[in-house]
């Protein structure tokens, strides 16, 4: 059954579906009232023998999916590091998939091809990073940062005459991999990728929120013995605070190293000039992880590996094949800094997102978001009970309840709370573990967000910590 007139009628209404929910969800989010097993069944059953109508699916899947949807979108989400999936770049998104662009190489999309370019470009002048970088777009940092340690294993090792590409780790010198002590997971799955191992890394200490301690990495980069890959992170994942790159890269340098940085969210800080002061020196770094879904606000997915290198970036990715023909060889080839071949034409939303907000909206942004993590927690430590972990630099903080009455009690006092919160669902906060202590965790990295939404939240917390105090007095 080819598509039909049904077909385009589960379009038009997918639009609708689509601006209903975007509607109410901005001012009324929603906890899933189904959970995973509820919907799992709704859908579940044997393989249709007969097809469906278009419409009708649409119409089913709708239906089935609404109430175990999470309001990541709403304005007082702050569970994880989410981005607002903004609409401009959602509908970018629609064109990208109905166009059916496989962003592939040049002949496939010369128009998917062109924009991924100017994205790529665009994103090192907001960003102030090195005009001469390269760029590849991908489904995420996770993928970003697998490619930023490939880069840097292959040129670590060419460097020392060994080729990896072409012969594998097997016999390869030496490669020492140093971390900071609070680096993000994906990290370590990036080495596991490239066989550098998880646990083969020498950890870096950091100071109390995070950051990597020159000292100690002073003294790991002379112990390791070879020119060492050094991951650092702009943006910890709890405290939102960044390495400091000005003192660690040159140091990383003098000995032959290559630094990586897990940007995920906090490179977003160079777009401000209020803030990007907090990640200076970055612009020295060899390769660097971001993504466009968190606070660029792109729909999924949309990640971007960046690399001062652009050789090392190409030995590390590039893959040839008799019928994947190459245009002018000056035009940019996407496939050349990604690992995947078939992909979606992501520049066309990451385009779509910096044309919407410009270098300004993007600045003011970050500067709203900051703000208002800022005011949160001032807001959120004034509450008697309720202590505020670290002032947020940037847009992340850290919250325990109920600290008075001892560790142990803290932390069944801040799952307890923050249960609470999730269950009133005026706002959306989760837990993680900071030095080994449960803690609520609060990332505000939505363009949706305002002042109004922190007061509200504010008066969550206040509510719920309230509720859970009163029943364990
Ligand atoms: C610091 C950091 N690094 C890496 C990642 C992984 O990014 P992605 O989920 O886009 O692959 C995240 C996601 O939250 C992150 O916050």
């Amino acid at each position: 059954m080819r598509s039909d007139e049904g077909d385009f009628r589960a379009m038009e209404r997918a639009a609708q579906l689509a601006a209903d929910y975007r509607r109410e969800v901005a001012t009324a989010p929603r906890n899933p009232t189904a959970g995973y097993a509820e919907i799992h069944a709704r859908f579940d059953g044997p393989v249709p023998e007969q097809g469906s109508d278009g419409l009708a699916l649409i119409e089913e899947l709708a239906r089935g999916a609404r109430d175990g949807l999470r309001p990541i979108v709403s304005p007082r989400f702050y569970g994880w590091v989410n981005g607002h999936s903004h609409l401009a770049g959602v509908a970018a998104d629609w064109l990208t998939s109905a166009w059916g662009q496989n962003c592939a190489g040049i002949p496939m999309t010369p128009a998917g091809a062109a924009v991924e370019a100017v994205a790529a470009r665009w994103l090192l002048e907001l960003l102030h990073l090195p005009a001469e970088s390269s760029v590849g777009l991908v489904s995420g940092a996770t993928i970003a940062n697998f490619v930023g340690l490939a880069a840097a294993r292959g040129e670590l090792l060419r460097r020392q005459g060994w080729n990896v590409e072409d012969d594998g780790l097997y016999g390869a010198p030496p490669l020492p991999v140093l971390i900071g002590a609070d680096a993000h997971n994906t990290v370590f799955s990036g080495l596991r990728y490239l066989g550098l191992g998880e646990k083969r890394v020498t950890s870096v200490a950091t100071d109390a929120e995070g950051r990597m301690l020159p000292a100690a990495l002073e003294a790991a980069l002379k112990a390791a013995g070879a020119p060492a890959i050094v991951i650092g992170q702009a943006g910890q994942i709890n405290t939102g605070v960044s390495d400091p790159f000005s003192v660690i890269a040159p140091m990383i340098h003098a000995h032959g190293g290559w630094l990586h940085v897990d940007g995920a969210f906090g490179l977003w800080a160079r777009a401000s000039e209020r803030h990007r002061h907090l990640l200076d020196g970055i612009e020295q770094a060899d390769s660097m992880a971001t993504d466009g879904h968190k606070w660029l606000q792109t729909p999924y997915d949309c990640g971007f590996a960046i690399c001062r290198h652009e050789a090392a970036h190409r030995r590390a990715m590039e893959m040839q094949a008799s019928y994947l023909t190459r245009d002018d060889p000056s035009f940019r080839h996407p496939g050349n800094y990604v690992p995947e071949l078939s992909r979606r034409s992501r520049g066309f939303a990451a385009w779509a997102m910096m044309r919407r907000l410009g270098r300004e909206g993007v600045a003011r942004m970050v500067d709203e978001d900051v703000a208002v993590a800022q005011y949160m927690a001032q807001g959120m430590a004034a509450i008697p009970g309720v202590a505020v972990l670290n002032q947020p630099e940037l847009n992340q903080f850290m919250v325990r309840f109920g600290e008075d009455r001892g560790a142990e009690a803290g932390d069944a006092l801040t799952r307890a709370t923050v249960e609470q919160i999730q269950r009133d669902a005026v706002a959306y906060m989760g837990t993680a573990l900071w030095r080994g202590r449960l803690v609520m965790r609060v990332s505000v990295c939505s363009i949706a967000t305002t002042m109004a939404d922190a007061d509200l939240t504010v008066a969550a917390v206040r509510d719920a910590w309230d509720t859970v105090r009163g029943a364990n007095v």
